[in-house]
């Protein structure tokens, strides 16, 4: 650099210094002229490259104060994160780790720096932490898996996902893993999926009552009306054994050849002529009974029959009397009915639901109306052009508008615990519409809640899968 100088110098037209192959006759002595130039251009040299040097020390501290603060910067996020953070080796020895990693594993940093991370594992993660590396070996990036770390308090289980690190030469030269701790979230999903299985069970057991609940009433409305039939075929099969001891005696005089005198007198003595002409009504009135008894039977078979059948024509009007009578007779015996129904009203569906429909709104009517003094039931219907529409009123105490606005929602019920499941009205609501029809709360203007139910028509029905 000296040389290309000097000659610089020499060849330059602005310097009045003759050219050094003229001045040096003799090489290596120079004149003192010469030396004192040469000195000025040492020094000058110097000065430049110690200038050079200071501005390269304050470029160099700049740069040293940006890279502490970058290193800060960086610093306090890893200690701000919540997630664990251990960069390691391709061997898995642990070269960096965060704030949250070292809480996790229970030392300070300084420690865990080249100690193999296998040794913080958790034995039961011993396989899915093996599949990691092996995945991190392959070079699969973010790799999702679940582990468990060794913490100085138990497992510590974390959602790892594993990076692949590469040097500046685009070398795989480790791993980065960061773990979300899933301790916290893990439980409370488990309170989650108990309280779920609560519910569920609460749920299944309230379905399980109000169907013991409808069996129970169906049941006792059946026993109820049985009842009567049953009394009076058993009254008559008694007046008739009489007969019949009577008769048999009378036959015994006979046989044995009494005169007439003596017949006639037998006669009058064991009322045979009477016997005789009771027969026939005492028959008919257990024919009657037992007649009365078999259509009940044949009501409960179609009325609590579950299988689904094609929809079939149901007269409205007779399976709201068999409600009534199965629910109200047999739990209200001073209960005034009122019936304002055609004759026969017809819809077509599943007789069995309907009928669950019909006891459901009559049930109701009968709770609320345990506290008042006049029970009255008024049901009223008829047919409005192609649909049938039926209302079920009570002179109970109404529905609040509160109340009014969820009796449809399965489970909300307003009566004590043991005697309500709140299912009555939802599960009718279901079933009404599964026949294309509609169920209808509210309150009678003269009191009392006015049910308003609506189907269509028989013949009327839209087709519903
Ligand atoms: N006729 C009615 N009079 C007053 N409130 C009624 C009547 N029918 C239903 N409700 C209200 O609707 C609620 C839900 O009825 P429901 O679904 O049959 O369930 P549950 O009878 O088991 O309570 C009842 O708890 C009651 O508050
Ligand atoms: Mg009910």
């Amino acid at each position: 650099m000296g040389r290309n100088h000097r000659s610089d110098r020499g060849a330059s037209p602005d310097t009045d210094a003759p050219a050094l192959s003229q001045s040096y006759p003799i090489p290596g002595m120079l004149s003192d002229a010469e030396a004192e130039s040469a000195w000025i251009d040492v020094i000058r040299k110097m000065d430049e490259t110690y200038a050079n040097l200071v501005s390269q020390q304050v470029e160099l501290e700049r740069k040293n104060a940006e890279l502490e603060e970058a290193q800060a910067f960086i610093a306090s996020v890893l200690g701000a994160m919540t997630d664990v953070l251990i960069a390691c080796d391709r061997e898995g020895r642990i070269e960096q780790t965060n704030a949250a990693a070292e809480r996790a594993l229970g030392y300070p940093g300084r420690e865990l720096a080249g100690r193999n991370l296998r040794d913080f594992i958790d034995p039961a993660s011993r396989a899915a932490y093996t599949a990691l590396c092996a995945a991190a070996l392959r070079r699969e990036e973010a790799t999702d898996a679940e582990l468990s770390l060794r913490s100085p308090t138990g497992p510590f289980p974390v959602a790892v996902n594993s990076t692949v690190r590469y040097d500046q030469r685009g070398r795989a030269i480790g791993a980065v893993l960061v773990g979300r701790p899933v301790g916290e979230l893990r439980r409370a999903y488990r309170d989650l999926a108990a309280a779920h299985e609560g519910l569920k069970q609460t749920q299944q057991q309230l379905v399980h009552s109000e169907k013991m609940a409808s069996l129970g009433r169906l049941v006792a409305g059946v026993a109820h009306e049985l009842n009567n039939p049953i009394s009076f075929v058993y009254g008559n099969a008694h007046a008739l054994c009489r007969y019949v001891d009577r008769l048999t005696a009378y036959l015994d005089r006979v046989e044995a050849g009494d005169g007439p005198a003596a017949l006639a007198a037998r006669r009058a003595e064991l009322r045979i002529d009477r016997a005789r002409a009771d027969l026939p009504a005492t028959l008919d009135g257990m024919l009657e009974g037992t007649e009365r008894v078999r259509d009940i039977v044949a009501e409960l078979r179609r009325f609590s029959s579950e299988q689904k059948h094609a929809a079939e024509r149901v007269d409205l009007t007779a399976l709201l009397r068999s409600a009534v009578n199965w629910v109200a007779k047999a739990q209200m015996a001073d209960i005034a009915v009122t019936f304002d129904l055609p004759e026969r009203l017809e819809v077509t569906g599943h007789p069995g639901h309907l009928h669950q429909v019909a006891m459901n709104l009559v049930q109701n009517a009968i709770d609320a109306m345990q506290e008042v003094p006049a029970r009255r039931l008024e049901l009223a219907g008829g047919l409005h052009g192609d649909r049938v529409a039926v209302t079920i009123r009570d002179t109970g105490p109404g529905i609040a508008a509160d109340v009014l606005a969820r009796v449809f929602d399965p489970f909300f019920t307003t009566k004590p615990v043991g005697k309500g499941t709140g299912l009555g009205l939802s599960i009718s609501y279901q079933l009404v519409r599964e026949h294309g029809g509609t169920l209808a709360a509210g309150n009678h203007p003269g009191g009392g809640a006015l049910f308003t139910l609506t189907l269509p028509a028989a013949g009327h029905r839209e087709d519903r899968s």
